[in-house]
């Protein structure tokens, strides 16, 4: 299958599910703190995306993913399971929520402290969050996906983090995960040349320490070999005429 281009009707579809995503994002902010599950926080979200938004979490059964959420604490790089680990003063986690909604998925992640992080920790998780919207501002008609990832890894290994490769973001429309791969890190002018109407996510994982990652035993959840933190940011964005939009809308650290 190669990149689809959206009509204006479809980027809409997805528009409306990927701020969806970014309301359960939101919802779950005051929720983040010690002493409460991941768990619970899946519990919140999945309730609110069925009863409310009338939406199907993605993940939930998703190649045999139990939960409606991600959630990826401290060294977890992505696909943490939520459960009953309680949240504690100092962690660092990603949300990661996808929503269908009549037939369309939007998806897009963000990071949350609880209580007070370390200052590397908090300087991660912001770098991060510059390294996607410098990705993101890289988005036009014209620029190639090197260019994207280019910005990306520039911005992280500038700041001395490293750059997860096995994970990149994706197309998605009625499918969660579709071409074009979209790598967090790459050359300007290589790769994939853009064209307006075509949606991706961007959803670089950057780690404090090096880039190896490592599989734990419940095939899911993604952790740094070296056990240092990692921290992500995904929003889900379409090439327009002149540039970019963020169909995610703007989920911002706090
Ligand atoms: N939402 C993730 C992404 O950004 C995918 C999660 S797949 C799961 O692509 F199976 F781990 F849930
Ligand atoms: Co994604
Ligand atoms: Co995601």
């Amino acid at each position: 299958m190669s990149v689809t281009i959206k009509n204006p009707e479809e980027v809409e579809k997805i528009r409306i599910a990927s701020l969806l995503a970014t309301e359960v994002l939101n919802l779950l902010r005051s929720l983040v703190v010690a002493g409460v599950t991941t768990e619970h926080l899946n519990d919140v979200a999945h309730q609110h995306i069925t009863q409310v938004q009338g939406g199907i979490p993605a993940t939930l059964g998703y190649h045999g993913f139990p939960k409606s959420l991600c959630t990826s604490l401290n060294h977890q790089v992505c696909h943490g399971i939520p459960g009953s680990r309680i949240l504690q003063n100092s962690d660092i986690l990603n949300i990661d929520v996808t929503v269908i909604k009549d037939g369309w998925f939007g998806d897009t992640s963000a990071m949350y402290t609880v209580g007070t992080p370390s200052i590397r920790a908090q300087r991660l998780i912001d770098v991060t969050y510059e390294a996607m919207m410098r990705g993101i501002e890289a988005v036009r008609p014209g620029a190639t996906l090197g260019d994207v990832g280019y910005a990306i890894q520039k911005t992280a290994e500038a700041s001395g983090f490293s750059v997860v490769r096995e994970y990149c973001g994706h197309g998605l429309g009625r499918n969660f995960h579709e071409e074009p791969q979209v790598l967090h890190y790459g050359k300007p002018g290589e790769g994939l040349i853009l064209e307006p109407s075509m949606v991706f996510t961007i959803e670089p994982m950057i780690n404090a320490g090096k880039k190896d990652i490592k599989l734990l035993n419940d095939g899911w959840t993604v952790v740094t070999k070296d056990r240092s933190l990692s921290a992500q940011w995904e929003h889900t964005v379409a090439v327009t005429e002149t540039g970019v939009e963020i169909l995610s809308g703007a989920a911002h650290p706090e």
